[in-house]
């Protein structure tokens, strides 16, 4: 190739590596291989050589050509997939990038209390079972051993159905499915029986209307005292630290003989006294006893037989008591990020502080 060509050649060459985007290529293209590009002028030059010259000249111009075509399209080619390659970078969809999980919401505090309390009896042997909230007067009370007209009926603030046959009651406890499971089945019974529960109260930040109970009842030979102190120990330990201590002092309710009251020390202030435990350092959490053996013979058992134990507490005072939970009216206010927070590992305290019951608080930051 003459020394002109070879130059041109280098030179196209180089100009061509120099190119990094599809206008710089066209520009290189036109400059080069167009109408008015250089190799164009260099084949005009042809016409004035002679036959010869001009053959060896086409030949080198030919050749130089397709080298710079076959240059141009690999070029092209190399730019085209930078680009491609490029693109698929800036635009790809990272597949290992979690997707945005939908509010799924959670279970209300009394709901996963029940199933915590129940669980905690399935493994200490009991069954959990579930009875009606329109419960007749006769379990409510009489078969309690708590007679017609007895002054222990007002403890429970009964609200009525409003009928003039038989007396029914919105059941004020959950104790009379006592009754009914004992009616249902022989001894021996251990059963725990969670459910809503009513009452003729003025509300305030530790009464409502209506809350829940866990009831649960022990019966078979030879069952003592010793049996309600270990269980229930037991429970109050799974539920609110190992370190737990307990204490049992004397009570009365009427289906039971003798009835004691069951506190642990606070969890709070570990029983130095502080404002929850209203410094006692004690928090009483619920009722117990040895059933009476009225209420063995109400329902058929064979009191000489069979002894047994049973309690009752408040689930709401739970839930309470375990996250700090300051007005009972929480549970029924539907705000929704309420039952999110009340789970164990929250920071609930702070959150809870934020909700007023009253409203002002809660509406004033859901609208914030
Ligand atoms: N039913 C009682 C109440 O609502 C609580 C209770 C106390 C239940 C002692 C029991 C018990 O089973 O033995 O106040």
């Amino acid at each position: 190739m003459s020394g002109i060509l070879s130059d041109l050649s280098r030179d196209a060459l180089s100009a061509l590596a120099q190119v990094t985007d599809e206008a710089g290529l066209a520009g290189w293209h036109r400059e080069m291989l167009g109408r008015k590009g250089s190799l164009t002028e260099a084949l005009k030059g042809l016409a004035e050589l002679d036959a010869d010259a001009r053959r060896a000249r086409g030949r080198e111009l030919n050749a130089l050509k397709q080298e710079l075509e076959v240059a141009f399209e690999s070029r092209q080619a190399a730019i085209q997939s930078e680009l491609l390659d490029s693109r698929l970078l800036a635009e790809s969809i990272d597949v290992s990038l979690p997707g945005r999980k939908p509010a799924v919401g959670s279970l209300h505090p009394i709901t996963s209390m029940i199933r915590e309390v129940s669980e905690i009896f399935a493994h200490l042997g009991f069954q959990t079972v579930e009875g009606p909230e329109v419960e007749l007067a006769e379990y409510s009370f009489d078969m309690l051993n708590i007679p017609k007209d007895h002054p222990a009926r007002d403890v429970w603030d009964t609200i009525f159905i409003d009928t003039d046959q038989v007396e029914i009651t919105l059941r004020p406890h959950t104790s009379p499915m006592q009754v009914r499971t004992m009616l249902q089945q022989e001894p021996p019974v251990r059963v725990v029986v969670p459910g809503r529960t009513y009452r003729y109260e003025a509300q305030d930040a530790t009464h409502e209307w209506h809350f829940h109970q866990i009831e649960g009842l022990a019966i078979d030979r030879a069952i003592t005292m010793t049996d309600l102190k270990g269980t229930l120990a037991e429970f109050a330990r799974q539920m609110f630290g190992a370190e737990r201590k307990v204490r049992f002092r004397c009570d009365f309710f009427p289906f039971v003989e003798p009835g004691v009251d069951m506190s642990i020390d606070c969890p709070f202030c570990g029983g130095r006294g502080c404002r929850t435990c209203k410094n006692s350092g004690w928090i009483e959490l619920l009722g117990a006893g040895m059933v009476h053996p009225n209420v063995l013979a109400n329902v058929g058992y064979d009191a000489d037989a069979y002894t047994g134990w049973a309690f009752g507490m408040g689930v709401e005072r739970l839930v309470m008591l375990k996250y700090n939970v300051q007005d009972i009216r929480q549970f029924y206010g539907n705000d929704l990020r309420y039952s999110v927070a009340v789970r164990p590992g929250t920071a609930l305290t702070l959150f809870l502080r934020t909700i007023d019951c009253g409203g002002g608080v809660a509406r004033r930051s859901l609208e914030e």
